[in-house]
C-alpha cells in the first residue's frame, strides 16, 4: 500500500489535536505493552513491524516513509539488537526521515553498557528530534517470552553466565517509561537507565522461577565456546550465536552490575522486583512443564 488509505492520522484528544504514535516492534516484548497502554489512553497508534499495516521492515527502507505518514512521535525499538553491524546507520537514517516527515519526539530503546548501542543513540540524537533514551537492563521477560522459555520448560537452563549479577528489568516498567516519554512533557533530553530493584545472577533468576512455579529447574554454567557449540548443533544461525556470545561475555562482564534510577526518575516509583514478575508469570501456567 502507498499509505494514502491509512486511517486518520490526527485525532482530537482532550481538546488538542494529537498525531499518530508509531510503535516500532509493536508486537514484541516492550512494543506490545506500549501499544496496549496507548490504546487504553485512546491515543492514535500505529504498529510498526513486518506484520503491521503498512508493513515496516528495518531491512527495507522503502517501508519507512509510509509507516511515518502523519506520525508525531515514535517508539524506536530496533531489531534484532542495536549491537549488530549496521544498526547505528539504520537508526540514524530512520530518525532523520522521521524528523523530515514531521515527527518531533523519538524514544529509543537502548541497552546498558553497550558501545554499539551508544553509537545508535548518538545517531538518533543527531537527527534534531526531541529525544529520550531508555537504556534497559536484561528483560525479565526473556524467561517467558523469548529464548530462555524453552530451557525453563525443559527444567534445565544452561548458559555461559556465572557470578556476574544483572539487575533484570520488567518490560512493563520499560513500557510505562516509554509511554510517559511519548505522551508527557519533561522527558526530552533524558537518558534513563532502566533496571530492576535488585541484582541477580542468572542462577538466582532461575531459582526464583523454580520457587514461583513449584518446579525443579537446574542451572549449569558452561564456557562460551561450549554454549556456542551447542547452539550451532541445534541449527541456530551464526549471527544469532555471535550476538548471544557478545551479550553473555562482553556485556555481562560486570559493567552493568549496578542499579539504575531511571524508573524512579521517570515515574516517581520503584521498579518491579523479579520475584513479583516470576509469581505473576507462574500464575498464568506458562512455566508448567510439558509433561505436567
Ligand atoms: N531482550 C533484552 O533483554 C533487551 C535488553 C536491552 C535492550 N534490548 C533491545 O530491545 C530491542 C528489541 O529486542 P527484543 O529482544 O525485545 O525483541 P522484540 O521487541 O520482542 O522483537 C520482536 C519485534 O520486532 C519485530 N521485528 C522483527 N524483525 C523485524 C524487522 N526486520 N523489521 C521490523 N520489525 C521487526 C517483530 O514484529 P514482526 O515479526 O511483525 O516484524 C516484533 O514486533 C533490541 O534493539 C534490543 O537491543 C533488549
Amino acid at each position: 500500500m502507498d499509505g494514502s488509505d491509512l486511517a486518520p492520522t490526527y485525532i482530537t484528544f482532550k481538546g488538542e489535536t494529537v498525531q499518530t504514535i508509531l510503535v516500532l516492534g509493536g508486537t514484541g516484548k516492550t512494543g506490545r505493552r506500549v501499544v496496549t497502554r496507548l490504546h487504553e489512553r485512546d491515543l492514535p497508534v500505529r504498529v510498526g513491524s513486518r506484520s503491521g499495516d503498512p508493513a515496516f521492515d528495518w531491512e527495507d527502507p522503502a517501508t519507512w516513509a509510509p509507516a511515518l505518514q502523519g506520525v508525531g512521535a515514535v517508539y524506536v525499538s530496533y531489531y534484532p539488537d542495536l549491537a549488530v553491524p549496521g544498526a547505528p546507520e539504520a537508526v540514524g537514517a530512520f530518525a532523520r526521515l522521521a524528523v523530515d516527515s514531521g515527527a518531533r519526539r523519538l524514544v529509543l530503546l537502548s541497552g546498558r553498557g553497550e558501545e554499539e548501542a551508544q553509537a545508535a543513540e548518538r545517531a538518533l540524537i543527531d537527527s534534531g528530534a526531541d529525544w529520550t533514551i531508555l537504556r534497559a537492563a536484561w528483560f525479565d521477560q526473556n524467561f517467558s517470552e523469548n529464548y530462555l522459555l524453552e530451557p525453563v520448560l525443559a527444567g534445565h537452563v544452561v548458559l555461559p553466565a556465572g557470578d556476574v549479577a544483572e539487575p533484570f528489568v520488567d518490560a512493563d516498567d520499560i513500557a510505562d517509561v516509554a509511554v510517559a516519554a511519548l505522551t508527557e512533557d519533561g522527558h526530552s533530553g533524558q537518558i534513563y537507565e532502566l533496571t530492576g530493584p535488585r541484582l541477580l545472577t542468572f542462577a538466582d533468576a532461575v531459582a526464583a522461577i523454580a520457587a514461583a512455579s513449584g518446579r525443579e529447574i537446574g542451572y549449569t554454567r558452561v564456557s562460551p565456546e561450549d554454549y556456542a557449540g551447542a547452539l550451532a548443533a541445534e541449527g541456530v544461525p551464526a549471527d544469532v550465536i555471535d550476538l548471544l556470545i557478545y551479550l553473555f561475555t562482553t556485556v555481562l562482564d560486570g559493567r552493568n552490575a549496578s542499579l539504575g534510577d531511571g524508573v524512579r526518575r521517570a515515574l516517581g516509583r520503584s521498579p518491579r522486583d523479579f520475584a513479583d514478575y516470576a509469581r505473576e508469570v507462574a500464575a498464568t501456567g506458562i512455566w508448567k512443564a510439558a509433561d505436567a
